[in-house]
């Protein structure tokens, strides 16, 4: 079975058509990030009548280039929330409007349950249920328990900021631009991740939620301290505590030092990951999983990815079990080609 996936639900315009939920036949994404680079975040106008312009065209190419024809596509799916409305909007009347045309039956995917079946995307083995999935991006954080198809139970969530959403502000407060993940975890390769002590929120045993506002305030003042300490001109530091994170930004880029970046960035994450992994493998202990997934954007971190598995490893009841996160990068952040694969399970 073809299904046709389209997603709009942030910056980018996605179009995939993926076979059986499982061989990815093509996947296209047109991404308008560089027209909000100078703004430091998604404008969603901008981002929308993006959108307007790339979706017919992209699902132009994706027939064109599989050499498939209307007659050969079974369904079409769309991400119907979360994400900007104006995006959404723009996915879902394109989607309806061709299901209509081209008598499809249409489905409407979950984007944070699109996210946990970008694993099922060109994996050859079976995977064996129940599963513990942390999804984790710029603007969810959750964690599942998945017992069955289309059947998740909620373990633990953000109470405030998702975990990308924090690489990101990091990312701006460094003046290192947008999106911060993976820009922050480059410059995390060099550095020291003992260098500085960030809090890890919510460190109960029992406790499955997330908290990652209190680390980026650390971080802020951490950061207002070495600007300040750097700073000469008493001029500058009073613009320091007059714009905060915006004078920190632009402070920061000339007074700190290449390698005092890198120890924050390094500490940064390593206080992320130390509370993403933690948790995760305690709530896969303590359900007895078959397997430990992780997806969404901050998935594509490989530090992450290094420290569940070691956790993982020295857990007698998850050493044998397998660790899954997408196949591919292109897999773990916004596309289309997830969206379809939900769709098809
Ligand atoms: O899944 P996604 O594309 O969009 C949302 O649904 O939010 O995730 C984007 C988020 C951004 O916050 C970005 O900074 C983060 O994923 N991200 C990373 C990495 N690559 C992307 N975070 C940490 N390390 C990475 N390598
Ligand atoms: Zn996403």
């Amino acid at each position: 079975m073809n299904i046709l996936g389209i997603e709009t639900s942030c910056d980018e315009t996605a179009v995939a058509i993926v076979q059986d939920g499982k061989t990815v036949l093509i996947n296209l994404i047109a991404s308008s990030i560089a027209k909000h680079q100078k703004y430091g975040g998604i404008v969603p106008e901008i981002a929308a009548r993006d959108q307007i312009k790339q979706i017919i065209p992209l699902i132009r190419t994706a027939l064109q280039e599989t050499g498939l024809n209307w007659g050969k596509i079974d369904k079409i799916a769309v991400t119907e929330k979360p994400g900007l409305i104006s995006s959404l909007l723009v996915g879902i009347n394109t989607a309806q409007t061709l299901a209509w045309l081209k008598q499809k039956p249409l489905l409407k995917i979950d984007h944070v349950k699109g996210h946990i079946y970008a694993n099922w995307l060109e994996q050859q083995n079976k995977i064996q249920f129940p599963i513990m999935i942390l999804t984790v991006s710029g603007g969810h954080n959750e964690m599942m328990l998945m017992h069955a198809h289309d059947n998740f139970e909620l373990i633990g969530e953000t109470l405030d900021d998702a975990a990308g959403e924090a690489f990101d502000k990091v990312a701006k407060m460094l003046g290192l631009g947008y999106p911060g993940g993976p820009v922050v975890s480059k410059l995390a390769e060099k550095g020291n991740p003992q260098a500085f002590k960030f809090p890890r929120s919510l460190n109960q045993n029992d406790n499955f939620n997330f908290s990652f506002s209190g680390l980026k305030t650390a971080v802020l003042y951490t950061l207002r301290d070495i600007t300040k300490q750097a700073l000469s001109s008493r001029q500058l530091k009073q613009s320091v505590q007059k714009y905060e994170q915006h004078a920190l930004a632009c402070c920061s880029q000339q007074t700190l030092s290449k390698q005092t970046k890198a120890d924050l960035c390094a500490s940064f994450q390593a206080a992320v990951c130390d509370s993403l992994s933690k948790k995760l493998v305690k709530a896969a202990e303590k359900y007895a999983v078959k397997e430990v997934h992780l997806a969404g954007g901050v998935s594509a971190n490989f530090y992450l990815r290094q420290i569940v598995q070691e956790r993982m490893n020295v857990s007698e009841a998850l050493k044998n079990v397998p660790l899954r996160y997408p196949k591919k990068i292109a897999y773990c952040t916004d596309n289309a080609a997830m969206i379809a694969a939900a769709a098809f399970f």
